[in-house]
C-alpha cells in the first residue's frame, strides 16, 4: 500500500506542476483578456474626449489635426498619417459611390474617407463594439458629416456583410473596401462579399496589418487567384487589392 503510494508520488507531483501552471496560464490569460478590453475602451473614451472638446466643431481637417495632436503624446488606434495618405491618394483616385468600412474605432480613417467623397458618395461604417460605434459616429456629425452621407452599422462585420443589399440602392455595388478590424476575419469576410455579389468589378480593397501571421489565409486566397485578384502596393502593412470580378473559369 504504502509502497503504491511512494510509486505514484512522481506522478502526483508532476500533475500538480502541470495543471498548476496551466491553471495560472489559464488565469493570466483571462486577466490580460481583461485589461486589453478596458484598456481599449479607455483609450477610445479618452481619444474621444480629447478630440470632441479641443477640435474646431464642423471642420474635418481639424478633426483630423486634434488626432494628430492627441497621438503625439498618447498612442491610439487610428491608422495614422502615412497610411492616411495612402488612404487619401486610393479614395481620390477610385472616386467612390459607395465605400464600406470595417472597423470604424474612434472615426478618424472614415473622417479621412468622407472628406473626400464625392457629392454622391456614400460611407457604410462598421464597428462591432456599440459604445465605440458611438463615439465614433459623434466624431463624424462632429467633423461635420450628415447621415445622408454615411451609416455607422453597430455589429460584426459577417453580420453586416450579410445585410449589406439593404444599405445599397439597385444595381448599387462597393467601390472600395477598407479592412482594418480583426484580421482573423478578414478571409471569411472576403469569401462573404464574393458571394454577395456587392464587389463591383474594378472594386479596390485596402487591408490593413496584412503581413502578420494571422493575414496569412487571406493573401494567400488572394494569390491563388491572380485572375479575379491584382495585388498592387503595401505600405507600413496596409495593402492595395483590386478585385477585377468573378472569374469565368470557375
Ligand atoms: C492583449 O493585447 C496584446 C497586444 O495588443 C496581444 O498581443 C495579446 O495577445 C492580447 N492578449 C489577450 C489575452 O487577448
Ligand atoms: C466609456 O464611456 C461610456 C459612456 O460614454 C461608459 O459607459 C463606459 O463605462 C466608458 N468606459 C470606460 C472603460 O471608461
Ligand atoms: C484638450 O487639450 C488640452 C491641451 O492639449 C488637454 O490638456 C486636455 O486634456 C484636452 N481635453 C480633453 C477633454 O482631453
Ligand atoms: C501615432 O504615432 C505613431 C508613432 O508615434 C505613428 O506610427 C502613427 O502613425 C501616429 N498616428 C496618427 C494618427 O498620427
Amino acid at each position: 500500500m504504502s509502497l503504491l503510494l511512494v510509486a505514484s508520488l512522481p506522478v502526483m507531483v508532476i500533475a500538480t506542476v502541470r495543471y498548476g501552471t496551466k491553471l495560472l496560464g489559464f488565469c493570466r490569460n483571462l486577466l490580460t483578456q481583461a485589461m486589453n478590453l478596458t484598456q481599449g475602451t479607455v483609450s477610445v473614451n479618452k481619444t474621444h474626449a480629447f478630440v470632441f472638446s479641443n477640435c474646431t466643431h464642423g471642420q474635418a481637417d481639424s478633426v483630423l489635426e486634434t488626432f494628430h495632436l492627441y497621438n503625439n503624446t498618447y498612442p491610439s488606434l487610428c491608422i495614422g498619417q502615412v497610411k492616411g495618405d495612402f488612404l487619401d491618394e486610393v479614395v481620390s483616385r477610385v472616386a467612390p459611390r459607395v465605400v464600406l468600412e470595417l472597423g470604424m474605432h474612434c472615426g478618424y480613417s472614415s473622417v479621412r474617407i468622407l472628406r473626400l467623397l464625392g457629392p454622391a458618395g456614400r460611407l457604410l461604417t462598421v464597428e462591432k463594439d456599440p459604445e465605440t460605434a458611438d463615439k465614433g459616429e459623434e466624431i463624424i456629425l462632429v467633423a461635420g458629416f450628415k447621415h445622408l452621407q454615411f451609416q455607422v452599422l453597430a455589429c460584426v462585420s459577417a453580420e453586416a456583410i450579410a445585410g449589406l443589399r439593404t444599405h445599397l440602392s439597385d444595381g448599387q455595388g462597393l467601390d472600395l473596401v477598407l479592412m482594418d478590424h480583426s484580421v482573423e476575419q478578414y478571409l471569411p469576410d472576403l469569401l462573404a462579399l464574393e458571394r454577395s455579389g456587392a464587389l463591383l468589378p474594378g472594386c479596390v480593397l485596402l487591408v490593413n496589418h496584412i503581413l502578420g501571421p494571422e493575414g496569412r489565409p487571406f493573401l494567400e486566397h488572394v494569390q491563388a487567384q491572380p485572375q479575379r485578384y491584382t495585388q498592387r502596393r503595401q505600405l507600413e502593412g496596409m495593402m492595395e487589392l483590386t478585385w477585377n470580378g468573378p472569374s469565368e473559369l470557375h
